[in-house]
């Protein structure tokens, strides 16, 4: 049995603890991946001393340079893409075309910040007096504490942590503890591409490590992506100090399909969206609210085609839907299959724990879909992040949109028409962070701005150019040439 080990100041060690936990396949649970260090706040207090000594000389590496070392490490996880995808799958279970998906993700996001490097503009403007230069500069911020889901286990990680180096911050990173093998194959990435020890610190462990990785004195950003209830916990943990904390939780997201719209084009990324990655995506199409007239056509060919996807282990390449990814979230799944059967909902599909043969080892569910759901129901409101899909009636666009916002959450939306002006109505007046027209609710791209609005956010965004905001704050410089006191308009 193979025990990996945290890295910390360039060299990988064990945690003070001295235990390990183990991480298993949720395809088939006799499968032991490793065991992994259970850390504890003292191994994240050496790891923060570590991040800080590499902060005071990696700030000073050129941006430029910097985005050196990235791209080389994107050219090692283009190599080794193939193998990192297998491993995710055996720990998270999502099937291989998706997994090559998250490498691939992390590829471009590094890709994309290392383009950063030689951009980071600021602004240089003309100052209200002679003989003065004005400008602004982005500078980083120091060491920044990375908490990341199971769900995305590179890909997320790479979104947080390619832009908090090419700033020039260094990095503690904590992946959660059913995807911590991604998080080690991403950090050897960074190590052979050359990045000074003590710029990236990895640990393992759970609850008590992420505590002191909000709180302790030397972090001063915090950011986060996982479920609302950790996120507040986060935010209340890291606010008496003032650290920037980035939070990116929960999410409801509809698709919106109207009477003119292509039926079979909405069916397929009702699928995609909602069954892509077992569900278990922030931005999953949970709800989907379709109009009367077109309804039942939708509903029964959405639900033949859910009850024909091919679950099973994903590194099968039939396989359409892996597992859940650990017996927990199939209880979570489990038991809003149970909610809604008791709110009233009409169970269409699905609705049952697959457990027999092949499936006996693992975490595995039915596609499963409900129609006849209300907007007040629990399953249209709450996130399940599973094979569950909520499926409402609307009568009109406005009703649509007006459901659509009736939720705490605001991260992606999307809507099915043929007529322009619903599009365009759709799009400004759903009040989240990402839109979609004519696809899935699903399938952001990394130099667009990710994130939500309500309870899914805290107004940051992560990806793009926008991230760059996260990872740097703005210094505005005053140069005065005049060799003279010159006093500002106001003072004078
Ligand atoms: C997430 O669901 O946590 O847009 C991230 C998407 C992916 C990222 C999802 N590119 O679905």
């Amino acid at each position: 049995m193979r025990t990996f080990q945290n890295y910390i100041a360039g060299a990988w060690t064990p945690s003070v603890s001295g235990r390990t936990f183990e991480n298993r396949n949720p395809a088939n649970n006799d499968e032991v991946i490793g065991l992994f260090q259970d850390s504890t706040a003292a191994d994240v207090d050496t790891a923060v001393a570590s991040a800080t000594k590499a902060y005071a000389s990696w700030r000073l590496v050129p941006a430029p340079k910097r985005a050196e070392l990235l791209l080389a490490a994107a050219a090692r996880l283009v190599e080794q893409k193939e193998a990192f995808a297998r491993d995710m799958t055996r720990e998270m279970g999502k099937v291989l075309e998706e997994t090559q998906g998250d490498v691939q993700e992390a590829i471009d996001m590094t890709q994309f910040m290392a383009g950063e490097g030689r951009r980071q503009y600021g602004q240089t403007v003309p100052s209200e007096l002679r003989d003065k230069f004005a400008m602004s500069v982005r500078q980083p911020l120091g060491v920044c504490s990375m908490i990341t889901p199971w769900n995305f286990p590179m890909a997320i990680p790479s979104w947080k942590i390619a832009p908090a180096l090419i700033c020039g911050n260094t990095v503690v990173f904590k992946p959660a503890t059913l995807t911590p093998l991604s998080a080690v194959n991403f950090v050897k990435v960074l190590d052979d591409a050359g990045i000074p020890p003590g710029v990236v610190n990895l640990v393992t462990g759970g609850p008590e490590i992420g505590t002191r990785m909000t709180m302790h004195d030397e972090v001063k950003v915090v950011s986060f992506t996982g479920s609302t209830a950790v996120g507040r916990l986060v935010n209340q943990n890291a606010a008496s100090d003032f650290k920037k904390v980035h939070l990116e939780m929960g999410g409801k997201n509809v698709v919106i399909i109207m009477d003119d719209a292509q039926l079979e084009l909405a069916v397929e990324g009702c699928l995609w969206g909602g069954f892509g990655t077992t569900g278990q995506r922030c931005t999953a199409a949970s709800r989907v609210v379709v109009h009367e007239k077109i309804h039942d056509a939708f509903l029964s060919e959405f639900a033949a085609r859910a009850r024909a996807l091919r679950v099973g282990n994903g590194l099968d390449a039939r396989t359409q839907m892996g597992p859940s990814v650990s017996e927990a979230q199939l209880q979570a799944v489990m038991k809003y299959v149970e909610i809604g059967c008791s709110e009233g909902a009409t169970l269409v599909t699905g609705g049952h724990r697959l457990e027999s043969g092949d499936y006996a080892r693992g975490w595995f569910h039915e596609p499963t879909i409900f129609s006849d759901v209300t907007p007040t129901m629990r399953i249209a409101r709450e996130e399940i992040f599973g094979p569950v899909v909520s499926v409402m009636r609307c009568s009109s666009l406005d009703q649509a949109i007006a459901i659509g916002n009736d939720v705490a959450y605001g991260l992606s939306a999307s809507i099915y028409t043929r007529d322009i002006n619903r599009a365009f109505q759709a799009m400004r007046d759903m009040y989240t962070g990402i839109f979609y027209v004519n696809a899935p609710t699903i399938g952001a791209e990394v130099h667009l701005p990710f994130g939500g609005t309500k309870a899914t956010g805290n107004g940051h965004r992560e990806a793009g150019t926008a991230a760059l905001d996260v990872f740097s704050e703005w210094k505005s410089i005053y140069v005065d040439f005049s060799g003279r006191l010159q006093r500002a308009q106001i003072d004078t």
